[in-house]
């Protein structure tokens, strides 16, 4: 893995947009992986306030939350609305369906779109357990699109974003690890203390369940983008 250390967000979020500018004109990427959470929120407005035209590419999201609408503004959907797509459309935009209750048919319906737009360039996030999209600890490492159910750790960090943690949905469609490692290219993106556990076992420890990014060093086009704090942990 290539790990490039950076003193704050906006300083990784630069460091992202130059490896997403150069994929796109140099590499022909044509298709992004997009991930929501804090940590990409800087490489947005690196994108937004570019020069750089999407309206030929696609873009899949990571996740959704199930029960959610795109209208609402909880929903990862309304997210990205918000700090990319309303302000730079891509041609196609693609987020798991998470209003569909049928679980089988909103993920195999994911899976296809996956296919059909095999993704060049994946950003990731980190949760503070290891996870990548909702793939929470235990997750396996081959998998692909399912309905997940959140940890209570998860739940907790994402409470800051509802009203009441009563708010927070139990579930979410995520694209697996497997999806995930298909991708050309990854470039996760984690910052802050509590993230320094999740990337010391992401990049130091076995490849095992317990922590689904440590899938990453099964992959061989990762770039991590990380701040003094979340490398604090590492050997
Ligand atoms: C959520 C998302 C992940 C994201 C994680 C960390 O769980 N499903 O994709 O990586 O939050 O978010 P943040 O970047 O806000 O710490």
């Amino acid at each position: 893995m290539n790990i490039i250390k950076v003193k704050d967000t906006q300083m990784g979020g630069k460091e992202a947009f130059k490896i997403v500018k150069d994929d796109i004109e140099n590499n022909g990427a044509k298709v992004l992986g997009l991930a929501t959470g804090s940590s990409p929120i800087t490489l947005y407005n690196e994108m937004t306030s570019s020069d750089l035209d999407f309206s030929n590419m696609t873009s899949v999201n990571l996740d959704e939350y199930v029960g959610l609408k795109p209208d609402n503004e909880q929903s990862y959907h309304y997210f990205m609305n918000e700090h990319l797509f309303n302000k730079k459309p891509f041609k196609n935009s693609y987020v798991p369906d998470g209003s569909n209750p049928d679980a089988e048919a909103a993920t195999k319906a994911y899976d296809k779109i996956i296919e059909e737009n095999p993704i060049d360039l994946q950003i990731l996030g980190i949760g503070r357990n290891g996870h990548i999209g909702f793939n929470e600890p235990g997750s396996p490492l081959d998998g692909t699109t399912r309905k997940v159910g959140l940890t209570e750790s998860t739940i907790e960090a994402n409470t800051r974003f509802f009203e009441d943690e009563k708010d927070v949905p139990r579930f979410a469609y995520s694209m697996g690890i497997g999806s995930i490692l298909k991708a050309k290219k990854i470039i996760l993106l984690a910052y802050g203390e509590n993230k320094a556990d999740a990337i010391a076992a992401t990049v130091d420890g076995p490849v095992t369940e317990d922590c689904p990014a440590s899938a990453l060093q099964n992959h061989p086009d990762v770039t991590l983008i990380i701040d003094d704090a979340a490398a604090s942990k590492l050997k």
